[in-house]
């Protein structure tokens, strides 16, 4: 083999690498490179961004990380004066995780519910209440046998009044729990609702079809799996 034949190839070699790179790097920005593609190099600003959806009119948004969407979600069905809920994926840094994604741990993806209110009907802090009572909040990424980064407990607030209200809640809280609270309190990032089958998946009849009421008011314990 001539060294200039070598060199040749070579150069190719890298120019082929260098031009493939790009692709995915352009792929990526548009926010519909694969999921093996999508990593912590490739982070996509949308994700980041603010959830800019509407509410219905007169409503308003809350969204809760608890661990597990589905039994939390469960338990926000049942309050009256909550209109609507959603699961999904929030707080991650790529554009349209699926469920592997945001289990997979690299996309920094937390389950959440979107939990649709009417104020005058039920208080942001009602949903607070519920919302320490379902899970604990002082185990870091993890509730019980469910460990990982999108088990994390956390609050996104959708205004500085439901901020506030969220960081004396916690305080209050504080002062019922020994361990110290970890819970993170940050603004409402981009929402991606969850696959259709997660959906009110325990109304549903969950893992053995066994429906749980999502009554209002209904207080039967809630199975987290089914
Ligand atoms: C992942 O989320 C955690 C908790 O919000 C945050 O502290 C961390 O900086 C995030 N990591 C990346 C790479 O965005």
């Amino acid at each position: 083999m001539s060294r200039r034949f070598l060199l040749t190839t070579l150069l190719c070699f890298s120019l082929s690498l260098f031009l493939q790179d790009i692709s995915m790097n352009i792929l990526n920005k548009l926010g519909i490179g694969s999921s093996k593609q999508t990593s912590m190099d490739h982070p996509s600003p949308i994700a980041q961004g603010p959830d800019d959806d509407a509410p219905a009119p007169g409503n308003q948004f809350a969204q809760f990380g608890a661990g597990c969407f589905w039994s939390v979600e469960l338990a926000y069905q049942r309050v009256t004066g909550v209109t609507q809920t959603e699961v999904g994926y929030s707080q991650g840094i790529t554009h349209n995780p699926s469920y592997e994604d945001a289990c997979s741990g690299t996309t920094n993806h937390t389950e959440v519910v979107r939990v649709q209110y009417d104020p005058k009907v039920c208080s942001y802090e009602s949903l607070l209440d519920l919302f320490w009572s379902r899970h604990d909040p002082t185990t870091l990424n993890r509730q019980g046998n469910d460990v990982g980064t999108q088990y994390r407990s956390g609050i996104y607030f959708y205004n500085s009044e439901q901020e506030k209200l969220a960081r004396e809640s916690l305080e209050r809280h504080q002062q019922q729990v020994d361990r110290k609270i970890v819970t993170e309190i940050l603004p409402a990032k981009k929402f991606y609702r969850a696959e259709e089958h997660n959906q009110q998946y325990l109304s549903k009849g969950g893992r053995f079809g066994l429906k749980q009421s999502s009554a209002k008011g209904c207080n039967d314990p809630i199975r987290c799996y089914g």
